[in-house]
């Protein structure tokens, strides 16, 4: 059975991206955020940004419309009742995801697929709050999800090889570059990336340069196309704490201990470009 209804759960960030993705693939898509209130509110911020695309004749007005059409918005979590794959992209934070795979499990049709956007959480302990853990994967996109290219495929010991295949040819339905990842906290990306994002904060900690100055080095440097700063920023302090804790409470691996930089900032709410300051001012 082909996936062609797309629940997406959560309207921050990561729900947006996945939202237009979803229907610039030709699928629908149903956002659904706690209060009808973001979940409207997510719909404009892809509509923004569909008709900035438009503007600059990258899209025509059509097809942004024809878009933005096949996004519903709701709040009620039975509303995803007959989706194909629901994917959950909510905080970072494995008792709130789990909670809500048990009540995903109780809406949604027998045979959909739950598939978590988790960026280091064990997806195995999403899937053995299920009755259907044969049904439960990762498909791990990266920010912006409209952009960038690639999904880690995440397989639990317990998904069965009907999940993986469909998860994996949905994520080429979507045009993405699908890897299978075994389900380790971090997968590739992040378990390869984060102690070099936490080591530009130590850096900048021992007063090795300016952040600017290790921002332009690592350009310049490694071709990157933002530094290490830029980068926290984009992919939210909380979100990139979140991802350091459980990398670290995997591997103990000192290099994974988040920096003190780090943690002071999210306690006061400077969360990257989603609070409008994190590292630099936006
Ligand atoms: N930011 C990134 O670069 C990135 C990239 C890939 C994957 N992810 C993953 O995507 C997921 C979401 O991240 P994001 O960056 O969109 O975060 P975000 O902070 O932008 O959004 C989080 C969303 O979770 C919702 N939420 C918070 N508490 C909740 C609760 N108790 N119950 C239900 N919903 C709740 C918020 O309302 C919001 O819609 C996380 O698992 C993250 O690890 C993030």
């Amino acid at each position: 059975m082909g996936i062609t209804t797309v629940g997406i759960v959560g309207s921050g960030i990561m729900g947006s991206g996945l939202a237009e993705v979803v229907a610039r693939a030709g699928l629908t898509a149903i956002v659904r955020s706690r209060s009808q209130a973001t979940a409207d509110a997510m719909v404009a911020s892809v509509a923004k940004g569909l008709a900035k695309q438009v503007e600059k004749g990258r899209l025509t007005q059509d097809d942004a419309t024809a878009i933005i059409g096949r996004i519903t918005a709701v709040s009620d979590l039975s509303a995803l009742a007959d989706c194909d794959l629901v994917i959950e992209s909510v905080v970072e934070d494995l008792d709130t995801k789990k909670s809500l795979f048990a009540e995903l499990d109780r809406v949604v049709k027998t045979g959909g697929i739950l598939a978590t956007n988790t960026s280091t959480l064990p997806v195995v302990e999403l899937a053995m709050v299920t009755s259907r853990p044969e049904s439960v994967c990762g498909v791990h996109f990266f920010n912006p999800a409209p952009a960038m290219p690639l999904v880690e495929i995440v397989r639990p010991l317990t998904a069965s090889d009907a999940t993986i295949h469909a998860a994996t040819a949905f994520a080429e339905t979507c045009g993405k570059q699908p890897v299978q990842v075994k389900d380790r906290a971090g997968f590739v990306v992040n378990a390869l990336l984060f102690p070099y994002l936490n080591n530009a904060i130590r850096m900048l900690e021992q007063g090795t340069a300016s952040m600017a100055d290790i921002d332009t080095a690592m350009k310049g440097g490694c071709n990157f196309p933002m530094g290490p700063f830029a980068l926290l920023d984009l992919v939210g302090l909380d979100t990139s704490l979140a991802i350091l804790d459980a990398l670290y409470a995997e591997f103990r691996d000192p290099n994974y201990a988040a920096m003190p930089t780090l943690r002071r900032m999210v306690a006061a709410g400077r969360l990257g470009r989603k609070t409008k300051g994190g590292f630099y001012d936006y």
